[in-house]
C-alpha cells in the first residue's frame, strides 16, 4: 500500500516539476512546440491502466540544464552538465544492445526504465521508448532514493536500469526487501563487473532469480565501437555474477541467453535450514550420548524431498535454546527461527510454522502442506445408576403401555370367560 503511495507521490512530482519547465520554456522560446537545441525530449510512458483504446497519451518532458539554470537556487546536481559516459558512436551502439535484449529477451515484459545522469543520452533513451513494452520511466537523481520497483502487472516484469552511479539502487537492494520485485527480470547497465558483483550479492539481489548486467569493456585494439560484457547473477550457482556473453561489434558474440531458470537444479549448493526438535512435525533421533545422529518427521520428510527435487544439500542449524520461533522484539528485530531467517542467516525454516499475518511480512511461505485443528472438549455426562439400568432399553411410553397392558387383560380374559360360560 505504502509503495504505491510512494510511486504516486513521485510521480506528482516529477509532473509539477514539468508543469513549472514547461511554463518556463513558453516565456523564454517563441515557440513552443519547437526545443531550441540541446534539449532531450523524453516521453513519461503511463502505466497501462491509463491507457484506453490502441494510442496511449504521452506527455513529452524537456530535461534542459539550461531551464533550471535560469530557475536558480536549485541543488547542485541539477546544474551540472551530464557527462554522457558513452560517445555518440558507442551510444548508437549500445542502444542497438538494449533493443536487441528487449525484443528477444523481453519481448512480453512490461518495463520500467530508470536513468541517471550518465544515461541521458537520447540516441539510446528514443530507441528504447519506440518499443512497445516500457511503461513507466524514471529519472534518477544522484541524491535521491529509489521508489519502490514492485508493482503490478499482468505478465512479466521487467526492469532496464541505465545508472552511471549505481548506489541508489544498491541502496534498495540492501534495505527495501518489501518494495523488491523478486520475481521480475532485470538488466543493469553499470560501469563495472565490480557493481554488478555487489548487486548479485545484496539482501535482495542473492535471492532474485533473474538480474543480467552489462558492464563496458576497454578494448584493446582502440575499437571506436563499445563492446559490452553481458554478465548474469549466479544465484545458488555460486557467488557474483558469471560473464556470459559480449557485444562486439554490433552483435552478440554468443546466442543471447540472459534469463536462464535456474531453480530446478540448484547444482549442489549447500542451503541452511533452521529447525529445532518439535513433534510431531520435526523428530531427533539421538544416539546414548544424546547426540543427534538424524532428523525424521513430516517437515524433514518435506525439507528432503526438496532437495532431492531441486538437487541442493541440507545443513541443519537450530536457533539459540529456547527460543523456538521467535518474537518480535521491541526494537522490530526477531529472535530464534524467525530472526535468523529475517536477517537471511538460513535459507530454509521448518518445524511446525504456522502462517502467522506479522510473519507473512517477513516470509515467503511455501504452499501449507500440513494443516492442525482446534478443538474444544468438554466432559460427557456420567453413566446412569445402576438401578435404572433395567428401564433403560426402553422409553417411558412404552413401560406404560407394558403395564397398561398387563393390567387391562386380568379384567378383560375374566370378563370374556364369563361371557362364555353364560352361553
Ligand atoms: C488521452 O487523454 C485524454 C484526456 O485525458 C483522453 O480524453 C483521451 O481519450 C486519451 N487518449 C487515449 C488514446 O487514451
Ligand atoms: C546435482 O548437482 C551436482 C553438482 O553440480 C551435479 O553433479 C549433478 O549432476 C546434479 N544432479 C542432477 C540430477 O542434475
Ligand atoms: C534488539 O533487542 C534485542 C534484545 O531486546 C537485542 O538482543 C538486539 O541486539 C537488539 N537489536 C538491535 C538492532 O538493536
Amino acid at each position: 500500500m505504502s509503495n504505491r503511495w510512494l510511486l504516486l507521490l513521485v510521480f506528482a512530482a516529477i509532473f509539477a516539476l514539468l508543469a513549472s519547465a514547461d511554463s518556463l520554456a513558453s516565456k523564454r522560446t517563441s515557440d513552443p512546440s519547437k526545443p531550441p537545441d540541446g534539449y532531450l525530449k523524453i516521453q513519461v510512458v503511463r502505466p497501462r491502466p491509463d491507457f484506453q483504446g490502441g494510442g496511449r497519451n504521452a506527455t513529452v518532458l524537456d530535461l534542459d540544464d539550461g531551464e533550471t539554470e535560469a530557475k536558480g537556487g536549485l541543488p547542485e546536481f541539477l546544474e551540472r552538465k551530464p557527462r554522457p559516459v558513452l560517445t555518440e558512436e558507442e551510444a548508437v551502439s549500445f542502444s542497438r544492445m538494449l533493443v536487441t535484449i528487449l525484443k528477444k529477451e523481453m519481448k512480453n515484459c512490461d518495463i520500467v526504465l530508470a536513468y541517471d545522469d550518465g544515461y541521458r543520452i537520447p540516441a539510446i533513451l528514443q530507441e528504447l521508448l519506440r518499443l512497445p513494452n516500457p511503461r513507466k520511466l524514471i529519472y534518477v537523481r544522484p541524491s535521491e532514493e529509489l521508489p519502490g520497483q514492485a508493482w503490478e502487472s499482468s505478465q512479466c516484469r521487467g526492469y532496464v536500469y541505465l545508472l552511471q552511479d549505481l548506489a541508489p539502487l544498491l541502496h534498495l537492494a540492501d534495505t527495501r526487501q518489501d518494495a523488491w520485485d523478486f520475481s521480475g527480470k532485470f538488466v543493469v547497465v553499470a560501469p563495472t563487473k565490480a557493481h554488478l558483483e555487489e548487486l548479485a550479492l545484496s539482501n535482495c539481489g542473492r535471492k532474485t532469480e533473474n538480474i543480467a548486467g552489462i558492464a563496458k569493456v576497454r578494448s584493446e585494439e582502440r575499437e571506436r565501437r563499445a563492446s559490452g560484457g553481458v554478465y548474469m547473477n549466479l544465484l545458488y550457482w555460486g557467488a557474483g555474477v558469471a560473464r556470459i556473453n559480449t557485444w562486439k561489434r554490433g552483435r552478440f558474440t554468443l546466442p543471447l541467453a540472459l534469463f536462464p531458470d535456474k531453480l530446478s537444479n540448484l547444482r549442489g549448493v549447500v542451503l541452511e535450514v533452521v529447525t529445532f526438535e518439535w513433534e510431531p512435525s520435526v523428530f531427533y533421533y539421538r544416539n546414548k550420548d544424546g547426540r543427534v545422529l538424524f532428523r525424521y518427521g513430516t517437515d524433514i520428510g518435506v525439507v528432503n524431498a526438496l532437495s532431492q527435487v531441486l538437487n541442493f544439500t541440507v545443513a541443519f542449524k537450530e536457533p539459540p535454546k529456547g527460543e523456538y520461533w521467535g518474537r518480535e522484539e521491541e526494537n522490530g528485530s526477531w529472535s530464534g527461527m524467525m530472526g535468523k531467517l529475517s536477517r537471511n542467516e538460513v535459507d530454509i525454516g521448518v518445524g511446525d510454522l504456522y502462517m502467522t499475518i506479522v510473519r507473512v511480512g517477513i516470509l515467503d511461505y511455501t504452499a501449507p502442506y500440513d494443516s492442525e485443528l482446534s478443538c474444544f472438549m468438554a466432559r460427557t455426562e456420567p453413566p446412569l445408576p445402576r438401578w435404572q439400568a433395567l428401564a433403560f432399553p426402553f422409553q417411558g411410553f412404552t413401560w406404560l403401555a407394558i403395564f397398561g397392558g398387563l393390567v387391562l387383560t386380568g379384567p378383560v380374559l375374566y370378563l370374556l370367560a364369563r361371557a362364555s360360560n353364560c352361553w
